[in-house]
């Protein structure tokens, strides 16, 4: 049985200002007091640098990053110029990337192998969405964004897999702990398949309207070993009691 500890990760999407880098000291007080839990940040990358400087020693990522190091790729951020700026996470595969940018699960392995190379902490997300729910398709459809998305084991970066159900993001509407609890064992088992004990140590996060008022009873289903939360990660306000009740599980 692996102790897996809790992380509660920040997806800032494209929202934030320097001015609200401010927040982030009152969440690096949390974090403080709060030990046994790993706290992150995501913030858009031209606040990336500034915020390592002002994030009181919370981890900080990026959003997404380009499979190549370097080159002709108008727009795109590379893993390594993230870990040059400070970053030591990325999220790769966030399901408003695979829809907006019609990223494929190829593109998102491609991605993680680039972050897991470059070092940094690598949380690739998957998810079904509400029409492969309805039809019963939710299992399988998870199982074959982790088998196309999740690249091998290499080196000392960390993996990381967030089930996010497109349905439940931004939306108000969380998955049950029934759900959440089939999901997250579909893909426990999946990982211990492909990597043995190894896969027994990977951290399932959960993402999707995950708030300070429903964390405590996502945090206490199997499998769960933190979150990965959007609206709630803006202000301290929102995003520390969901870090205290990682703290409390
Ligand atoms: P949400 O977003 O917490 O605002 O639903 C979660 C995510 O997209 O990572």
């Amino acid at each position: 049985m692996h102790v897996r500890r809790k992380l509660v990760a920040g997806n800032w999407k494209m929202n934030g200002s320097l001015h609200q880098l401010a927040e982030l000291s009152a969440i690096a007080a949390a974090a403080r007091g709060a030990p046994g839990v790993d706290v992150a940040i995501c913030p858009p990358f031209t606040l990336i640098a500034s915020a390592v400087a002002r994030g009181g020693g919370i981890p900080i990522g990026g959003q997404d990053c380009h499979h190549q190091p370097s080159g002709a790729f108008t727009g795109n951020v590379s893993a390594a110029m993230l870990k040059e700026s400070g970053a030591r996470l990325v999220i790769v595969g966030h399901s408003e990337r695979r829809a907006e940018q019609q990223e494929s699960d190829a593109q998102v392995l491609a991605k993680a192998e680039a972050a897991l190379a470059a070092g940094l902490q690598t949380i690739v997300c998957i998810g079904e969405s509400e029409a492969e729910r309805e039809a019963g398709q939710a299992v399988d459809r998870c199982a074959a964004q982790l088998a196309g998305s999740i690249p091998e084991l290499s080196g000392d970066a960390e993996l990381v897999v967030a089930y996010e159900p497109v349905w439940a993001i931004g939306t108000g509407r969380t998955a049950t702990c029934d759900d959440v609890r089939e999901i997250h064992a579909a893909i426990r088992g999946a990982l211990v398949d492909r990597f043995g004990d190894a896969g027994g140590r990977i951290r399932i996060l959960y993402g999707g309207s995950v708030r300070g008022d429903n964390a405590a009873e996502l945090f206490a289903v199997d499998n769960v070993d933190g979150a990965l939360v959007g609206g709630a990660s803006l202000t301290a306000e929102q995003f520390v009691p969901i870090i205290e009740a990682a703290a409390h599980s």
